[in-house]
């Protein structure tokens, strides 16, 4: 007999959506291989992941792809990230639809890259869906670079939340709706600490290059089935 698939439906409740997508490194090692073999499958899950986003209607995505903690990995495997971020800036022209916002310090990253990077921000920021990629991105850094930014700005004044919101790399984005984290670490490794101050979170043990749209489906079911009170009564 064949069974239907069941189809999710998004709705305006889940507007942004956050991955912290961990677990490569272990996925690699599990079948013996380098940690830039786990990067590069867990680079082909993003696509997938992003592509049934946007089929969902989902408006915003923004996935954690390297910190600013990152740096202390070894050589060869931080290039090797690096290489799979400019791979991707080239299959990222054929996306027409999308509104692409790199998060964090593109200041240390080589010239050409950054040129890249944006140039493709540029091109696209008319776009209707967003897909904010967060690459040298530290919460604590974001945080210090708007109040720098305000202080540059000559504040006169005490600064407000809706101030550093405007400052932080997300102020073209809303807070995120729903975070999720794979490979089951259960914490935030400097990722969107302001904005994710009312977040749904979802920690999976599934690793990065296995989380698949099913598991999407999954996560989304979870997001749907919590209450949000926003400090309120309901
Ligand atoms: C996440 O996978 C990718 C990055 C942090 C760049 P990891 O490389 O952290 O994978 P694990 O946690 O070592 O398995
Ligand atoms: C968080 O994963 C960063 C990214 C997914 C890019 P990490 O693997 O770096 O986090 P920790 O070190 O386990 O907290
Ligand atoms: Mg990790």
């Amino acid at each position: 007999m064949l069974f239907k698939k069941k189809e999710i439906h998004v709705d305006s409740r889940l507007s942004h959506i956050a991955f912290i997508m961990d677990g490569n490194g272990r996925w690699a090692k599990k079948r013996a291989m380098p940690r830039k073999f786990g990067h590069r499958q867990g680079a082909k899950s993003f696509e997938r992941v992003v592509c049934e986003c946007k089929r969902l209607g989902i408006k915003t995505v923004t996935v954690y792809a390297f910190s600013t903690e990152n740096w202390s990995r070894p050589k060869d495997e931080v290039d090797s990230i690096i290489e799979l971020l400019s791979s991707y800036i080239d299959r990222a022209q054929k996306e027409k639809d999308t509104r692409f916002v790199f998060l964090g310090d593109k200041s240390v990253l080589g010239d050409d890259l950054q040129k890249r990077m944006t140039s493709l921000e540029e091109e696209t920021k008319d776009r209707p869906l967003t897909l904010n990629i967060a690459f040298n991105y530290g919460g604590r850094a974001e945080i210090v670079h708007a109040c720098n930014e305000l202080i540059g700005q000559g504040a006169k004044r005490s600064v407000s939340e809706k101030d550093i919101s405007e400052h932080l790399y997300t102020s073209a984005s809303p807070d995120p709706d729903l975070i999720v984290r794979t490979a089951g670490e259960c914490r935030i490794s400097n990722f969107l600490l302001w904005q994710s101050a009312y977040s749904e979170f979802y920690f999976t043990d599934v690793l990065w290059p296995d989380f698949d749209e099913k598991e999407l489906h999954r996560a989304i079911e979870s997001f749907y089935k919590r209450k949000r009170n926003f400090g309120g009564v309901t």
